[in-house]
């Protein structure tokens, strides 16, 4: 039995500060620093005018502050379960932009989203709390349909292989990664949240996903052991 909705938002709002540093990034990541500036210089790239940016899961900010550096003044939606995280991002995010900051708690599975409204979408670890095909898809159709035509998204996400024997030796690598981190039980907390709350699924899975939801120019800007970054885009036409 995966963690409930509720359990996962308290987790969450009892460990703001662990995703409060722009610099580091969440430590637990692989190359957390190099997917936050891969992500900001790849909607820089695909989406340069961009003026309203939508944060996934935006925890304590760090994604949308990377943006920033790249979107100077945009506006900025921040969506998250935890209040303590919200708080944490809204007062962070508004220090760095003269834009409008607007901040919604909601799972982004039942968050309504207006059409057509957004430049750039970025979800950076929280995709891999979907647990179906089926929430995939709506929440890709409801990203879709927020962006503009010529929007891009931006996925930065914990993922899965999808060979037995691959996904173990890359799972042992990552527990290495953890005991160098920092310790042995360091590793086993790690392994232990992932396990009770995380479902995380292939790169050629979420790629599908963008496929099918109508994104096109599909990018992968980043693999590396369980982690990748990987972004598409809205067409002109059509959709
Ligand atoms: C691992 S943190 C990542 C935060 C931020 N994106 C970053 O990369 O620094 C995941 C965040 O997603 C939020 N979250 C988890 N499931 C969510 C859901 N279904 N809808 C919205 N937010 C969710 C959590 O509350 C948490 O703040």
């Amino acid at each position: 039995m995966k963690s409930s909705v509720d359990q996962i938002r308290e987790r969450f709002d009892n460990d703001v500060e662990r995703f409060s540093n722009l610099e580091t990034g969440q430590s637990a990541t692989i190359d957390a620093p190099l997917c936050l500036e891969l992500v900001a210089e790849a909607a820089a790239a695909a989406t340069p005018e961009a003026r309203a940016l939508l944060d996934i899961g935006c925890g304590a900010g760090n994604y949308t502050l990377k943006l920033l550096e790249q979107f100077k003044q945009a506006d900025a939606t921040l969506i998250d379960l935890s209040r303590p995280m919200l708080d944490r991002a809204v007062k962070r995010v508004s220090a760095a932009t003269a834009g409008r900051v607007e901040a919604i708690q909601a799972d982004i599975r039942g968050a309504e989203l207006d059409e057509q409204r957004f430049d750039v979408a970025v979800a950076a670890a929280v995709l891999h709390h979907l647990r179906s095909d089926e929430q995939w898809s709506t929440v890709f159709a409801k990203v879709f349909a927020s962006l503009k035509p010529g929007g891009s998204f931006w996925v930065a996400d914990l993922v899965a292989h999808q060979h037995p024997g691959v996904q173990s030796a890359m799972w042992h690598r990552y527990g290495c990664y953890l005991a160098d981190l920092r310790d042995a039980a360091y590793r086993d907390a790690v392994f232990s949240y992932v396990e009770k709350e995380d479902s995380p699924v292939p790169v050629m899975t979420i790629v599908d996903h963008l496929r099918a939801a109508g994104f096109v120019g599909i990018e992968i800007l980043h693999k590396h052991n369980c982690f990748a970054a990987l972004g598409a885009v809205r067409p002109i036409t059509g959709g």
